[in-house]
């Protein structure tokens, strides 16, 4: 039985508990601790309760877990304390899943490096679309080279631009995705293109084999457009989307308009979708791209292929 550490305590870390006392004997796999910002808990249960104090590190040598399972805030500051502890774990033998973004579009080159040399793995699918799977889609897509990559990568901004194509102004469909849980009470980092462009690339060191850096290629959000620009281009028969877009020359996030021959035309509310072409052929997939439930379904996802696939 894998003895999992949980790094993070909150929607997304206990419904993968709850799956994975569902599906543990596929799994094959138990909480032997948790570890959040108030202490460490030692053993599984569903309240928090702190049995002794410390942080990652103390959690990591009292709980010695075959895999870490990172389910914490991301911190786009330095993605600490998350790096600083995958480095360790690849170090200690431990594999490494995680939901949480930050390290990955922070320094994903040094820490998949880092893993491979050290013959660990890293799973990291609910970090883009959640439990649609995005990552995990490149895993069964070997060999050919990826040309180009396409995304509807945030469901907070296409949940607004499909309003705003329905006549709902920007202010109202901002209200009504807060309302349904959709938008963060300050959802600065969807409106202005960042999230998309931390899962962006993340998608594009792994696909495209790259090696960039949040902030290295340019992003644009969805504040600045206005109704007017939406009805003309409904006008024109099209529609106005949040594009994540990479090839060999060019990485960007940016408002695009797409005709109705395009997949992404019919992509509405908070699904996402990704289209990757590869020499050979060209594979467009739709899905949640948040919720709780998804992501720690991504996590599950990714536990099962470390199973299967080792
Ligand atoms: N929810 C979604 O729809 C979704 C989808 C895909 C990906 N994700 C990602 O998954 C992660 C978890 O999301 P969530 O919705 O579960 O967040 P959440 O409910 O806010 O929970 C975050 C957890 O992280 C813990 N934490 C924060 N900083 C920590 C630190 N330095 N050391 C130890 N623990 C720390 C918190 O500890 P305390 O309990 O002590 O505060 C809390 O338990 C995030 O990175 C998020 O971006 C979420």
């Amino acid at each position: 039985m894998k003895r999992i550490l949980l790094l993070g305590y909150g929607h997304v870390g206990k419904t993968f508990r709850e799956f994975l006392s569902r599906w543990s004997s596929e799994l094959d796999a138990q909480i032997a601790g948790v570890v959040t910002r108030r202490g460490i808990m030692l053993g599984d249960n569903p309240d928090f309760r702190k049995d002794i104090e410390g942080g990652i590190n103390e959690a990591l040598g009292k709980v010695k877990p075959d895999v870490l399972v990172d389910t914490s805030s991301a911190n786009y500051k330095d993605g600490e304390p998350s790096i600083s502890a995958y480095y360790r774990c690849f170090e200690s033998g431990i594999d490494v899943i995680t939901t949480n973004k930050a390290p990955l579009a922070l320094n994903f080159t040094a820490i998949l490096d880092k893993a491979k040399k050290l013959g660990r793995r890293v799973g990291f699918q609910g970090t883009v679309m959640s439990g649609t799977p995005s990552i995990n889609l490149y895993r069964v897509l070997p060999v050919a080279k990826v040309r180009r990559i396409r995304g509807i990568l945030n469901g907070t901004t296409n949940f607004i631009l499909t309003m705003m194509y329905n006549g709902v102004s920007f202010d109202e469909a901002l209200m009504e995705a807060k309302r349904k849980g959709y938008a963060e009470e300050d959802p600065t980092l969807d409106l202005n293109g960042f999230d998309a462009a931390a899962k962006l690339t993340i998608l594009t060191n792994w696909m495209l084999n790259r090696n960039v850096k949040l902030g290295q290629f340019p992003f644009k959000g969805i504040e600045g457009i206005s109704m007017q620009s939406i009805e003309d281009a409904k006008k024109r028969g099209l529609k106005m989307k949040l594009i994540a877009y990479a090839d060999d020359k060019e990485i960007k996030v940016s408002p695009m308009e797409v005709n109705k021959d395009d997949p992404f035309f019919s992509i509405d509310g908070v699904d996402n979708s990704l289209e990757v072409t590869n020499e050979v052929q060209s594979v467009t997939i739709r899905g949640p791209g948040a919720g709780s439930e998804t992501a720690a379904y991504a996590a599950i996802s990714d536990l099962f292929l470390f199973k299967v696939m080792k």
